[in-house]
């Protein structure tokens, strides 16, 4: 049996207060100039890149359709939990960072190193 490879130090990332993304609503955050959009879907966080897979553009700017945002430049939408890409045009995922809400702050926790970005 092989040792696993030693894994990235992971670091955890404060997004917000979650009082600030009301269930049914999402919020634009920046981290280490990368967006992170925070999305509350009836109590439950989502964290994914802020920024569409397919073109520069804001997903703040999209809307909420049940568990996915889209995308309001060419209406792709994508899954919150996988970042899938439901509809064309846009291939690629989201990238998707797990979530923790403690002590009233959405917190994200990601391996050291710059924020994935899928593009
Ligand atoms: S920029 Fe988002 S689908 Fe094209």
């Amino acid at each position: 049996m092989t040792a696993a490879a030693p894994q990235a130090a992971a670091r955890r990332i404060d997004l917000c207060a979650a009082d600030e993304v009301p269930p049914g609503t999402m919020k634009m955050c920046d981290v280490d100039d990368e967006m992170v959009l925070v999305v509350n879907l009836d109590g439950r966080f989502h964290a994914t890149q802020g920024v569409c897979s397919h073109q520069y553009f804001e997903l703040d700017n999209g809307f909420l359709t049940g568990d996915a945002v889209t995308c309001a430049l060419h209406l792709s939408r994508f899954e919150l939990a996988t970042g899938d890409a439901l509809d064309p045009p846009a291939e690629l995922p989201l990238a998707v960072y797990p979530v923790v809400v403690e002590g009233g702050r959405v917190l994200i926790d990601v391996p050291a190193g710059p924020l994935e970005v899928n593009r």
